[in-house]
């Protein structure tokens, strides 16, 4: 039996990058890893890795995390984003600013509802279209909607499976440039705790993460070469919060009460770290980005966690 920490060896722990060319210029470029063989204190050996992303697939991607993700990855030398996304008016704006400031060549517009898989499939397919290939697929779109809940889960949990089984099994191992092409999806700090008045949401983030440790394991990992990681970012200023729907009531009161009293951090934060994450990932991993600092955790399997009472049975 294999869980999903089951997967091939781990790079060592207490990673520290230092970037060779400018500070977090990383996609396209070399990267130095150095890393503490755990010998003692101090930095034994370095090694030298090379990380190349050509194109990437961000759903969600014309406003809030996904945009700016897609704007790091541009500055970070990225050849060719795919923005797909429903919101047709935004991503005319965002295709246009970014084409302006990138090159248009860099850039497509890909209106398309995450929640229907041809449409999904198609943002795919103009991908390998246009740049040929595709080495990062980030699962960005989602809503706070707790009024209209079977949305919520659709686009929450639904699109996020959609985008994951295409680019696992479909696009990133034939179309990939990268020896292990990466499968981001973003989660929230609510798919590790719950909060009293986003239910629906918290159940789909918890969701997200769950994806991430059944194809992470090492039957995928051999089989499609293709990294899972999931980001729980906190509370981060972006449409999706300034929009948030609690349910009427109960719930809608403690949300008045709690959601102002959150540090929100801006989606820049987001964007830096997954950048830099980029380059260390391992298939599994979690990472939190919360009150703009950066951590990678690890989720304890059952037989890990703290037993509070057992009773014979
Ligand atoms: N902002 C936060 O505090 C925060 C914290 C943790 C996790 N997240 C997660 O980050 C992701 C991005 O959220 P954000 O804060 O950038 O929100 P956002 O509202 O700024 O961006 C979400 C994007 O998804 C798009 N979208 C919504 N439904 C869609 C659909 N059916 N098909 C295609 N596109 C669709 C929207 O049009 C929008 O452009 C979400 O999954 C969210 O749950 C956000």
């Amino acid at each position: 039996m294999s869980t999903y920490k089951d997967v091939l060896p781990r790079l060592p722990r207490f990673i520290t990058t230092d970037f060779s060319s400018s500070e977090d210029n990383l996609c396209g470029c070399e990267a130095v890893l150095a890393a503490n063989d755990g010998r003692g204190p101090g930095l034994r050996k370095a090694r030298r890795i090379t990380f190349k992303v050509r194109s990437i697939l961000n759903e969600g991607g014309v406003s809030g995390l996904g945009l700016s993700i897609a704007k790091e990855f541009l500055k970070n030398g990225l050849r060719g984003v795919t923005l797909m996304d429903i919101n047709e008016e935004n991503g005319h704006d965002v295709d246009t600013s970014l084409k302006n400031e990138y090159g248009p060549e860099k850039v497509i517009f890909f209106k398309g509802n995450v929640t229907n898989s041809s449409e999904f499939e198609g943002a795919f397919k103009k991908t390998i279209e246009v740049f040929n290939n595709i080495d990062i697929v980030v699962n960005s779109a989602g809503v706070a909607d707790e009024v209209d809940a079977k949305k919520s889960i659709d686009i929450n949990l639904g699109g996020v499976l959609t985008g994951t089984y295409l680019a696992m099994d479909n696009y990133l191992p034939k179309y990939k440039t990268m020896q292990h092409p990466v499968i981001v999806n973003i989660s929230s700090i609510f798919g590790l705790d719950g909060i009293a008045c986003f239910i629906v949401y918290t159940a789909t983030k918890h969701a997200v993460l769950g994806i991430g440790k059944c194809l992470s394991t090492k039957e995928h990992f051999q089989a499609t070469g293709a990294k899972i990681i999931t980001i729980c970012p906190g509370v981060t200023e972006t449409p999706l919060v300034s929009t948030c729907k609690a349910l009427p009531g109960r719930y809608d009161d403690i949300a008045q009460e709690i959601v102002p009293k959150f540090y929100a951090q801006q989606p820049h934060v987001v964007s830096r770290a997954l950048v830099k994450i980029l380059n260390i990932c391992e298939t599994g991993d979690v990472w939190i980005i919360e009150d703009d600092k950066c951590k990678q955790v690890e989720i304890p399997d059952r037989f890990s966690m703290k037993v509070l009472k057992t009773l014979d049975v």
